[in-house]
């Protein structure tokens, strides 16, 4: 397995294929996150960063809305655990830093809850459910 990847950010219209194929297996199969739960009126909004593999295949993804809400990070499942989560998390944490952006928040399952600790993010509040997986709200104070 190669683990060179390289990174793009993108619109939605411009990747919805890719970003939906990515979000299908690791949310609607995997997890089982209900269809209907999974696409909503923020993709349209988002700014989308998409991390290619080394033959140039679509791997993960993560998006930012305009206000500053980090979400949607996934890594199909037999590229995890080669730092392309961390080189995302990254690129969107630079996206919101060049925007201005004072805080950068979160929904964390919790079982993703230390990953996003190795970014600054602290807990905020009690668990909650969401669809169906218990989540957490955190934040990044710039
Ligand atoms: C969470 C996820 C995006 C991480 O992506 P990844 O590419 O495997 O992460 P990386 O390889 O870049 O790991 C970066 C660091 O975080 C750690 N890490 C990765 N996943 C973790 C997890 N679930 N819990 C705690 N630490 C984790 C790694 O060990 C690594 O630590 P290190 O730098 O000290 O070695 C991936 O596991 C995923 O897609 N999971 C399913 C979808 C999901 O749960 N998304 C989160 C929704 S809130």
């Amino acid at each position: 397995m190669q683990h060179f990847h390289r990174l793009r950010i993108v619109d939605w219209e411009d990747e919805a294929s890719a970003l939906r194929m990515i979000r299908t297996a690791v949310f609607i199969h995997e997890q089982r996150v209900p269809e209907e739960l999974e696409w909503d009126e923020f993709d349209i909004i988002s700014t989308h960063v998409l991390a290619f593999n080394a033959d140039g295949q679509p791997v993960g993804t993560v998006r930012l809305l305009p206000d500053g809400h980090i979400g949607r990070m996934a890594v199909l499942k037999e590229w995890r655990g080669i730092g392309i989560g961390r080189a995302m998390m990254l690129k969107v944490l630079e996206e919101v830093s060049n925007r201005g952006i004072p805080k950068a928040i979160l929904n964390a399952q919790t079982a993703a809850v230390r990953f996003y600790e190795k970014f600054g993010f602290q807990a905020h509040g009690k668990e909650f459910m969401d669809a169906g997986i218990p989540h957490v709200k955190m934040i990044l104070q710039r």
